[in-house]
């Protein structure tokens, strides 16, 4: 069974998308072991005690830089023996010595079809104001492998979901989620932990 760490900053309905697809059997061959918060009282701390899942605060705001910050969250995930690392709504870009010592072990959700409407700046309902102000026809969410590029790791999975005219922020943000987030990022997960991605010059491969 491959542990599997949780990054979260906010309300968390992907790390609750991942428990309940954990609790289902969805999730094949690992385990949610602990849940990491970049901020104290988030709702995504009250989701993993609901469900008896071990968590930790480790808050930006404690820290004065990233690199200090990043190496705190490093020797919480090797106290954790962490196997896999997820980015759940996780709004803090960490140094390179994490990526490093986590090379295509750590992925993030992201709400937009990458390479659009992604990297620094692009986060939560932004991406989806951004999407709107473009007038695209089509959006939807990643799944990639964390690397030193913000964003730009590997593609795991795609996922594309309608835009339509009376769309706000919000509701586009509802339907990502609906229909794209919380799929996809199970499945990611459980394909890395039945070993079945395998990465060729930044390519991911799914395995059948
Ligand atoms: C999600 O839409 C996630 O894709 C996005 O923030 C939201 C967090 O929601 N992440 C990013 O924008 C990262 N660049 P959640 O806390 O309810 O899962």
């Amino acid at each position: 069974m491959k542990n599997i760490v949780v990054l979260v900053s906010g309300g968390g309905t992907n790390l609750q998308a991942l428990i309940d697809a954990q609790d289902s059997g969805i999730i094949k061959g690992g385990k949610i072991t602990c849940v990491i918060s970049s901020k104290p009282g988030v709702y995504a701390l009250e989701r993993a005690k609901n469900h008896n899942i071990k968590s930790r605060v480790i808050a930006r705001k404690d820290y004065p830089d990233v690199e200090e910050y990043s190496r705190a969250i490093l020797s919480a995930l090797d106290e954790e023996k962490a196997d896999l690392v997820v980015y759940a709504g996780f709004m803090t870009i960490l140094d390179e010595l994490v990526v490093r010592a986590y090379p295509y072990k750590m992925m993030n959700v992201h709400p937009a079809l990458i390479p659009s409407f992604c990297g620094k700046g692009y986060y939560g309902l932004r991406v989806h104001e951004e999407a709107l102000k473009k007038g695209v026809k089509l959006t939807g969410a990643t799944v990639h492998f964390v690397t030193e590029v913000c964003d730009g790791g590997p593609i795991i999975l795609q996922k594309a979901v309608e835009v339509k005219n009376e769309d706000t922020p919000e509701i586009l943000q509802k339907r990502v989620m609906e229909q794209a987030e919380w799929k996809i990022l199970p499945q990611a997960v459980s394909l890395f932990c039945e070993d079945k991605l395998e990465v060729r010059d930044e390519i991911v491969y799914i395995k059948d």
